[in-house]
């Protein structure tokens, strides 16, 4: 058995090719689905102006603090996630190792579905030609396109129209990682990231000349004060920093973990995000603007609209609104594409996480490793995501990860490398060694204390909520596979794939020395 810990045979690491390859390649995993189909609909339902205040709270309390620990992490440790914490860990490695796979199992899940919503938007990209949704958007999705079954029940019967956009999805995704880090992942941000804040801008502005726009902005922006009383308000901030920063599920220490030696982290970890938050932002402009215009049409407030949130804004209320535009068969064609590869770069950094785990912990090369998480996942997303019932498996599977699962991977992780194991001082140390921007000892309070205490909370009435209100009015017997079960498989991949041992030269890349023990003399 070889621990991670052990002397280096010199294998060289995977490394991006220089600080725009990362600064892309982490805004391209931040800006996805989580900006532009689900920050509108929880901005509006949370007080709708006076949502931007918990929302920044959480940004900069929770978000900013927890994006840096995983930069400091991956980085400082430089492994994938289970690598990373188990050299955190010291002599309690194999515990704090055990953190790092349920972090991949939480990633491993959300590709499943992630893929799947990727594959509806492709296959909207295609119908937004011909605005195949015709006059009933709501039958089109769920009775023609995805045949969803009327009964909330698990079912085996593949959907041939889900599928194959599937397919395609997973295809891409395995052969852009089978390519390696840089030559794989990182090309395709440097390529991608551009085109998408072109065409997304061309959406935002389109929307902004529509009809009833300024109407749709001040549903958005007039602010419901009384919202930032509610706790709930405050809840849907913080999980929403969470799933769109990507982090505490082990993205971010997997990225940092291929950055060189000398890698400014900060500075850049600012960069993303704001560019984060002001592709969320902007999400909420064109999606508002857009409603405005619905609304103006039906003559009716924007708040009488029925669906503005969720699944059912992008592939419902959007579609009805694109048939009745002046050339909405070509902003659709944009929004579906600008979603389409906005998921598709999250995609390959959520994937990139549990392909690294398993690459190191089983000694496989960068390609085999790939192949092989690419298939196994492949072949679940289909089972669970492709059939008449994926869209409410989906739905229950996406709340108890992000709710239950990222939160608690980020309570835990702060608790223990700041409490139990003590190392913030030295990772405090390491970010402001390598970085322009330096972080007081404000970073630790935010950590130890700001984060456990707001997410801790979070996470017990999160628990409570759903155990005793269950969810949507889905059969309990449903939330209990997909729901908990979900949860009880990721701590069951996570003890397993702890236990396993580590082959030998798995992972033979040393952690960075500990400044300012090195001179610093690589690039920045
Ligand atoms: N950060 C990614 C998103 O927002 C996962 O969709």
């Amino acid at each position: 058995m070889s621990a991670p810990n052990e002397e280096s045979t010199g294998a060289p690491r995977e490394q991006f090719s220089g600080q725009t390859g990362f600064i892309l390649s982490a805004i391209g995993s931040a800006v996805g689905l989580g900006n532009i189909w689900r920050f509108p609909g929880v901005a509006y339902e949370n007080g709708g102006g006076a949502f931007l205040i918990p929302y920044l709270v959480a940004l900069v309390t929770a978000g900013i603090p927890i994006l840096f620990l995983d930069y400091a992490i991956g980085h400082r440790f430089r492994g994938s996630a289970p690598t990373a914490l188990r050299r955190l860990g010291g002599r309690w490695g194999r515990w704090t190792e055990s953190l790092g796979w349920f972090q991949v199992s939480i990633s491993f899940v959300i590709a499943l579905y992630y893929t799947a919503i990727i594959g509806w938007a492709l296959s909207y990209f295609v119908f937004s030609f011909d605005l195949r949704w015709g006059d009933d958007p709501a039958g089109f999705l769920l009775s023609d396109y995805l045949e969803a079954s009327n009964e909330v029940a698990l079912t085996s019967d593949i959907v041939a129209s889900v599928a194959v956009p599937l397919a395609l999805v997973w295809i891409a995704a395995i052969v852009v990682l089978t390519l390696g880090v840089s030559r794989g992942l990182e090309r395709v941000n440097i390529i991608v990231m551009p085109l998408l804040a072109v065409t997304f801008g061309a959406v935002v502005v389109r929307a902004l000349f529509l009809d009833g726009a300024a109407e749709g902005l001040n549903a958005f922006f007039t602010p419901d004060w009384g919202a930032l009383s509610d706790p709930n308000v405050w809840i849907a901030a913080y999980g929403q920093i969470f799933f769109s920063l990507s982090i505490a599920f082990g993205i971010m220490i997997t990225y940092a973990s291929y950055r060189r030696r000398r890698s400014n982290l900060t500075g850049p970890g600012l960069v993303v995000a704001l560019a984060n938050s002001s592709f969320e932002l902007l999400a909420g402009v064109g999606v508002f603007a857009t409603l405005g215009f619905f609304a103006f049409q039906q003559r009716i407030p924007v708040a009488e609209l029925e669906t503005i949130s969720g699944i059912g804004l992008s592939f419902i209320t959007f579609p009805a609104i694109l048939s009745q535009m002046p050339g909405g068969a070509a902003v659709g064609a944009l929004f579906f594409g600008t979603l389409t590869l906005a998921g598709f770069t999250s995609l390959l950094s959520i994937l990139q996480v549990t392909s690294a785990a398993v690459q190191e912990k089983f000694g496989l090369t960068p390609r085999s490793g790939a192949m092989a998480i690419g298939t196994v996942s492949a072949l679940l997303s289909f089972a669970l995501f492709s059939t008449t019932s994926g869209l409410y498996a989906l739905d229950t599977a996406d709340h108890w990860t992000n709710n239950i699962g990222v939160v608690a991977s980020a309570v835990v992780m702060s608790v223990l490398t700041v409490w139990v194991l003590r190392r913030g001082p030295e990772l405090l140390h390491h970010l402001n060694a390598v970085s322009t921007v330096k972080l007081g000892r404000v970073w630790l309070a935010l950590v130890g204390v700001v984060v456990p205490a707001v997410l801790g909370y979070m996470l017990v009435r999160g628990i409570v909520t759903v155990a005793t209100e269950g969810y949507e009015g889905y059969p309990t017997g449903f939330l209990l596979v997909m729901g908990w079960g979900t949860l009880i498989a990721m701590g069951v991949i996570a003890a397993v794939a702890t236990a396993l041992p580590w082959r030998r030269n798995g992972h033979d890349v040393q952690p960075w020395p500990p400044y300012p023990t090195v001179a610093a003399t690589e690039e920045n």
